[in-house]
């Protein structure tokens, strides 16, 4: 077991908190935003609940609740003092990441490895000179109880020692950290989502199609396969003459990544923001965006689990 610091409790924040705390780890979450800090408690618990009601939680867990793993803490030297891991999920801003990193120079142990949850900042030219040797980026994705991949990078000057001491802990967490050799803002994960997001909203800019239709385009051919045969294995199986033709013919053209797209502006503009607002490209009805979140993470356990006796195709299997 470690000691975890997680500094940010926001979206990620206090969902990385509860993961740490699931993994068998104690964790310090802190907040420069007192409201944030408070609302978080309720928070982990509403998710600790529907995993619990999935039976992914042991009942010791359950029964202790998450404060007992979870402590809130009001400044950053008592979060950070005596942390093995120091995970950073602040706001995704150069400033504000630099500013804290140069704050916990004095405050982390000398051992201790920084690791950012950044969507895409190279953050590594922001380390101060002392930490630079034990900072690397671990970025989940959201929900990160549910979601298994963290994409791990060092910077260049990133011990490699403690890149294997994060990918072992999170490995041993049940989940399905990916080392990757090199930076690349937004990893691959987020590249091939927003390449699909430059596409789809090409469509629809267009006028070409509706939502439902590129959602259930999407549910109905794309997600069945993916986690089976995901991209490469399904070229494979496609044959790669006709995958090849595909790409160089001509008949279809990718869209340049949009700049802007008209169609989410008006979206924008008429107030329809999403689940949280009731009403975005759907309409949501008048549930609190609570119990939505609730059903979706109901739903992708059910997948989750169903998958787990589905492994993915990487070629022959031993
Ligand atoms: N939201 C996502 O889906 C997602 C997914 C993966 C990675 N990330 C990354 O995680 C990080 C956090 O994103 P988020 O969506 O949780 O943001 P958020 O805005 O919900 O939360 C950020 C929190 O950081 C707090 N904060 C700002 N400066 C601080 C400081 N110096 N000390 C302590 N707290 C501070 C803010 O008060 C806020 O509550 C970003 O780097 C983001 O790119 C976000």
């Amino acid at each position: 077991m470690s000691e975890v610091a997680v500094i940010g409790a926001g979206t990620m924040g206090h969902a990385l908190a509860l993961v740490f705390a699931l993994g068998g780890h104690n964790v310090c979450l802190t907040d420069s935003n007192k409201a944030t800090l408070e609302r978080a408690p309720a928070l982990m618990a509403t998710a600790l609940e529907t995993l619990a009601e999935a039976g992914e939680v042991s009942p010791a867990f359950k029964e202790r609740g998450v404060g007992q793993s979870v402590r809130l803490c009001a400044t950053l030297d008592e979060t950070v003092r005596g942390a093995d891991l120091v995970v950073e999920a602040i706001i995704e801003t150069v400033d504000a990441k630099r500013t804290l990193y140069e704050q916990l120079v004095p405050l982390m142990k000398d051992d201790a490895i920084l690791a950012s949850n950044t969507s895409q900042l190279d953050i590594f030219p922001l380390v101060p000179e002392a930490l630079k040797r034990r900072t690397l980026i671990a970025h989940w994705y959201t929900p990160p109880y549910l979601v298994d991949l963290v994409d791990v990078v060092g910077g260049p000057e990133t011990d490699p020692a403690h890149v294997e001491t994060v990918r072992a802990m999170l490995t041993a967490m049940g989940k399905a950290p990916i080392v990757f050799g090199k930076f690349v803002p937004g990893y691959v994960a987020n590249r091939i989502q927003a390449a699909i997001a430059a596409e789809v909203y090409s469509l629809l800019d267009a006028g070409l199609v509706t939502p439902e239709e590129v959602d259930l385009s999407v549910v109905h051919g794309l997600a069945l396969r993916l986690p089976v045969v995901a991209v490469l294995a399904k070229a494979d199986f496609t044959g790669l003459p006709l995958v090849n033709m595909v790409l160089t013919n001509g008949s279809y053209v990718p869209p340049p990544e949009p700049k802007h797209s008209p169609t989410l502006e008006g979206l924008l503009a008429e107030g329809r923001t999403g689940v949280m607002a009731g009403k975005g490209f759907f309409d949501w009805g008048d549930e609190p965006p609570e119990a939505l979140f609730r059903e979706r993470d109901r739903r992708l356990l059910k997948l989750k689990q169903a998958l787990r006796g589905i492994p993915p195709m990487l070629g022959k299997e031993s």
